[in-house]
């Protein structure tokens, strides 16, 4: 049977969540990375037939590719909440918990998130997990102050911190924030009390586990074929 590529996935489950979860007159949240990439797209199509909706942005990037578009964006501070956001994600486990943030945007993707009435999560099937933190690190975004302070406390959670770099430089989010991210060997046990942990830390802005925020997972398969898990 023929199969399909990675980024062919992407876009069948991108343009999958936009026709089943996006209405005329909602305000959508648009997500950040190589799947939301086509979200944008499919979402600006929608624009065009003369669908009325307001987007949030979860990056400068994301916002940038919108406008390109003809999308309108709002702020998110202008909504009273989004109705719907579709973002991709690095790690997804059976449960719909999530690892994101390797794309760099996890702080803006939370609070959207968390202002959301349903989080739709696009992928390929390569980003599922049976247990967090197996395919890849964590990324946890911290404040520049006393970053190697930050940290040590990240380690004594039982983890390797290694800080992002972009060529010679820290990479920096558009929070103006520096990324560590996080290996655990073995995975992450006891999600919620892991996210608690580390944003405890002095100087850890936010983690990239998101915990029970998901309302459905759309998943692209190898077979071109597309499922949704709610
Ligand atoms: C960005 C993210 C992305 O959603 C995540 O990295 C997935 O990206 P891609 O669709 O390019 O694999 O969390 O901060």
């Amino acid at each position: 049977m023929a199969q399909v590529d990675q980024n062919e996935m992407k876009r069948i489950a991108a343009e999958k969540a936009v026709e089943t979860f996006v209405k005329d007159g909602m305000t959508v949240g648009l997500g950040t990375g190589s799947t939301a990439y086509f979200v944008i797209l499919k979402v600006a199509e929608l624009v065009k037939q003369g669908y009325k909706l307001k987007c949030v942005a979860t990056s400068v990037a994301s916002e940038n590719l919108a406008l390109e578009n003809g999308i309108p964006i709002v702020d998110l501070n202008d909504v009273d909440h989004v109705d719907v956001t579709i973002d991709g994600a690095d790690e997804v486990d059976p449960k719909m918990n999530l690892i994101k943030g390797l794309g760099g945007a996890l702080l803006r993707e939370k609070i959207v998130a968390a202002a959301s009435v349903e989080e739709i999560i696009v992928v390929d099937e390569s980003k599922l997990v049976e247990k967090i933190g197996t395919r890849c690190s964590l990324p946890v975004e911290v404040l520049p102050f006393g970053h190697l302070k930050t940290a040590y406390g990240l380690k004594r959670q039982g983890c390797e911190p290694v800080l992002r770099m972009k060529g010679s430089e820290p990479f920096v989010t558009d929070g103006g924030n520096l990324i560590y991210d996080c290996r655990f060997d073995g995975g992450i046990d006891y999600l919620s009390f892991k996210e608690s942990a580390l944003d405890a830390i002095p100087g850890v802005v936010e983690c990239g586990l998101f915990i029970n925020m998901v309302r459905a997972v759309v998943i692209a398969h190898k077979d071109g074929s597309v499922e949704i898990r709610e």
